[in-house]
């Protein structure tokens, strides 16, 4: 069985940081959601990642990076907000497991390293965004997340072809979860 981990990097060194763009660019020309359209190459992503990895050393952002038999296989981040009202939350960004790996569960096992390291950081609820039209949401659901909200058309990849932004939330497990949330209630729960 290979060895699955999820971890919290702090320190991303130009090693990690070649995985991570490789890892991007990959999943996207594959045709993952991930803020961008194909074809894109490392020039496309790099500053978009660049930005992502400013929050993380910082301190205010976590990436969490999952491996498989030690090698990176895809990651995500888990973005503080800055302000003092909403300190108990954080959003999930930029979820991606390599295409040569998916459809085995590492994405399932990604989530739930996310929400272990969450856990950790005192963050009590997650929000995210999924590209409409992608099935994507179907993923995010079945780890509990539900649906708050769309924004009509708000992705635009293409011309003509505009998605909606699908609002997903969820409440982690904790003592500060233990609050009345409307929003959250899950009707079949
Ligand atoms: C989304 C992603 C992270 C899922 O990782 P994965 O390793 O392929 O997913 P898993 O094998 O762990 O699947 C877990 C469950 O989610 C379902 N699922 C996975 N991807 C799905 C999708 N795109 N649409 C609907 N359901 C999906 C699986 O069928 C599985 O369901 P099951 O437990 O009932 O069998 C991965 O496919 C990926 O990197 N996609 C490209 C990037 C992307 O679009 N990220 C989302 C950004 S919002």
């Amino acid at each position: 069985m290979p060895a699955v981990d999820v971890r919290a990097a702090s320190v991303v060194d130009d090693g990690l940081r070649a995985e991570l763009l490789a890892c991007w660019v990959d999943v996207t020309n594959a045709g993952g959601a991930v803020g961008f359209v194909p074809p894109v190459s490392s020039d496309d992503v790099g500053p978009v990642l660049d930005r992502l990895l400013d929050g993380v050393t910082s301190g205010r952002d976590v990436l969490c990076v999952l491996t498989v038999d030690g090698a990176t296989a895809g990651f995500a981040a888990l973005v503080g907000s800055s302000s003092p009202l909403r300190r108990h939350w954080a959003t999930v960004l930029r979820v991606q497991v390599h295409p040569s790996l998916q459809g085995h569960g590492l994405g399932r096992q990604l989530m739930a390293g996310v929400h272990r390291i969450a856990v950790e950081h005192g963050w009590e609820f997650l929000s995210l965004t999924a590209r409409g039209g992608t099935g994507v949401d179907g993923f995010y659901r079945g780890l509990g997340y539900t649906e708050v909200g769309r924004i009509p058309g708000a992705v635009r990849v293409a011309a003509g072809d505009d998605r909606d932004e699908i609002l997903l939330v969820h409440r982690l497990p904790g003592p500060g979860a233990r609050g009345p949330v409307p929003a959250l209630v899950d009707p079949g729960a």
